[in-house]
């Protein structure tokens, strides 16, 4: 979820490099560099400052400037590695005449940089990354250029890439190749350029190819060869970009919170990259928890706030099934002014996307000075929770710009989720046929979730049906009510409509007195174990004249027919469930939203990030 920007051929690659790391900004990220090449050298900078990274690289840029037409830069969104200059791309291998910026993960780097140390390369960074520009320089030192040289490393990593590498052996060249991380080449005429975005080169040229997965590129000043990994020839399809910059950002989407939506199976692909290894052993390697450690747990306990709350609930369900451990999950701002019972057998978990959230932290250091161990499970490395944290489980979502936290809910749950199967394994609660089959399940889950996300029209229809509501209830069970509660709050969140969430069982403790027609009941009966005592909490909201809508299976006419509205899922298993019935809800939300004309990435009165108590 970095940003990569490359160019060869132009007047002045410093500027083109500085404005093209300026545009993706947006995204958001902890540190940038750029490196300008010709044949007499690389010349690099690269800053660690958080989001003002960028701006601060103009002024030193300027001292490396000598008229050098190519070059490529970066701006980095840390998953191994904190924020730090060391760890800012681009990376330099030990001669320093290659340099390269990598977008993605390398599943196998740790392997990798173990034989290339054994066969004396120098790490400059702790990064994944670095991996790549020392096994180029090996294969070039034995004769192949750059292009042979990036195919035959392509071989041995697995993970996924965008990548823009340069020699100062050929410096008019700009090699690229990708999996799964997007690229885009822009061609001019005169110069042609890279970018992980289209944002980035849309002020140079509209005429875009994007490489698929799969390809290698090469980039010369006034040409562009496409091939596949295996060598063959690719027909590049050139298209022409009519959107402005601010649309383009959006990647053709109406809005940051619809295009979030649509990232949310590579967010859940990517929080489970790499942590399952060959033997089907769940490996959490920040958590820095020995099976000793995780052994002596008695209880655990989460603290969150908001969306994140909600992931913690539904991976309470998960954790105490799975790992048989009883499980708290608390609201941080409760939990940080009661007195909770901790002791060193005690495993506290923060959930929170930004890592910054005051509540959450305070809670977190209550926790920590009482003795008990503390993980945190955060979408930003190196954010302040995860530096004071024992130990840290990162989801993999990149930033998150809707205020309306959507990709970033799913990849907590993933990540809750692997840190219960870890615990199941370590503690024999499941046989590794059960866990087997749990990972199994967990790994189809980005498929199932693109799945949901096609039913976007249905759901629309479905939210104009009830356009005029004022009123939503949104009930569930079991994994389905912490999907109803965040269901609930993504509705008022970015609607400003009055909804609650329920589980279904209490409906008839208060909430079935103020059931009348006009509310709205939005139920969530996918099939799972209690959906029969669900469809019955359905009966009595109809009974008093509420419009239904039942979040179900495909297929499952009978519970279907209960509904006035369907908002059909695919199936999935209970504890996974809330995964993609979240994304029906969230479309719900987002279609109602739009409907009042309103700003779903910029809900009045809300924050991103909520610093202050
Ligand atoms: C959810 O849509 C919200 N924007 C909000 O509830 C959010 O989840 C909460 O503020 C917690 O933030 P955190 O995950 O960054 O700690």
């Amino acid at each position: 979820m970095c940003g990569i920007i490359g160019v060869t051929g132009a007047d002045d690659a410093r500027e083109v490099l500085l404005e093209g790391l300026e545009r993706l900004e947006y995204r958001g990220y902890d540190s940038a560099g750029i490196a300008l090449v010709d044949a007499d050298g690389i010349s690099r900078i690269r800053i660690a400052d958080g989001t003002h990274s960028v701006a601060l690289l103009r002024e030193p840029a300027r001292a490396l400037d000598r008229g050098q037409r190519a070059g490529i830069g970066h701006n980095r969104w840390a998953t191994h590695g904190q924020p730090s200059e060391r760890n800012a791309h681009p990376h330099v291998d030990c001669s320093g005449d290659i340099v390269l910026v990598h977008n993605g993960i390398v599943e196998n780097y740790a392997e990798l940089a173990a034989g290339l140390r054994q066969r004396g390369h120098e790490f400059r960074s702790d990064t994944d990354t670095e991996v790549f520009v020392h096994l180029i320089e090996e294969q070039m030192q034995q004769g192949s250029d750059l292009v042979s040289s990036l195919r035959n490393v392509l071989q041995k990593v697995r993970g996924t890439f965008g990548l823009g590498v340069m020699s100062i052996k050929d410096p008019e060249l700009l090699v690229a190749a990708r999996r799964v991380s997007p690229l885009v080449i822009g061609v001019s005429g005169e110069a042609t350029y890279l970018a992980s975005d289209i944002p980035a080169i849309l002020e140079h040229t509209r005429e875009i190819i994007a490489l698929d997965d799969d390809q290698i590129a090469q980039l010369r000043p006034n040409s562009v060869v496409i091939e596949t990994l295996e060598g063959e020839p690719i027909t590049p399809r050139l298209r022409t970009i009519a959107w402005d910059v601010e649309a383009a950002q959006k990647g053709g989407f109406e809005d940051f919170m619809s295009k979030e939506i649509d990232e949310q199976p590579t967010a859940i692909a990517d929080t489970l990259r790499g942590r399952i290894d060959g033997d089907g052993r769940i490996v959490l390697d920040q958590l820095d928890l020995s099976d000793e450690e995780l052994r002596k747990i008695t209880h655990v306990s989460v603290v969150a706030c908001g969306s994140s709350f909600h992931a913690g609930l539904v991976a309470k369900y998960a954790l105490e099934h799975w790992a048989r451990l009883p499980v708290e999950v608390d609201i941080a701002s409760e939990f940080r002014y009661r007195d909770p019972v901790l002791h060193d057998t005690s495993l506290v978990i923060g959930v929170s996307q930004s890592g910054e959230t005051v509540d959450t932290l305070q809670a977190l250091r209550q926790a920590a000075s009482s003795g008990a161990k503390v993980i945190v499970v955060s979408n930003v490395v190196d954010s302040s929770m995860a530096r004071e944290a024992d130990g840290v489980l990162y989801t993999h979502a990149g930033p998150e710009i809707g205020v309306a936290a959507t990709k970033t809910v799913v990849a907590q749950i993933v990540a809750l989720e692997l840190l219960g199967l870890r615990l199941a394994q370590v503690r024999g609660t499941l046989t590794p046929e059960e866990v087997a089959t749990q990972v199994a399940a967990l790994r189809a889950m980005p498929d199932i979730v693109a799945d949901a996300i096609t039913r976007n029209d249905d759901v629309q229809k479905v939210a104009e049906a009830v356009n005029d509501a004022k009123d939503f209830f949104f009930l569930g069970r079991h994994a389905g009510y912490p999907t109803a509660l965040e269901g609930a709050l993504k509705l008022k969140e970015i609607s400003y409509l009055h909804a609650e969430g329920y589980p279904g069982g209490e409906l008839k403790h208060g909430p079935l007195a103020v059931i009348e027609p006009g509310c709205v009941v939005v139920a969530v009966a996918s099939s799972g174990p209690l959906q029969e005592k669900m469809l019955s909490n359905v009966a009595e909201v109809k009974a008093r004249g509420a419009t239904v809508i039942l979040v179900v299976d495909d297929g499952d006419e009978e519970a279907s027919a209960q509904g006035d509205f369907v908002l059909s899922v695919p199936p999935a298993p209970a504890l996974l469930a809330p995964l993609k019935d979240i994304v029906a809800l969230q479309q719900f939300a987002y279609h109602l939203a739009r409907g009042r004309g309103l700003d779903v990435d910029r809900p009045r009165n809300l924050a991103k990030t909520v610093t202050v108590e």
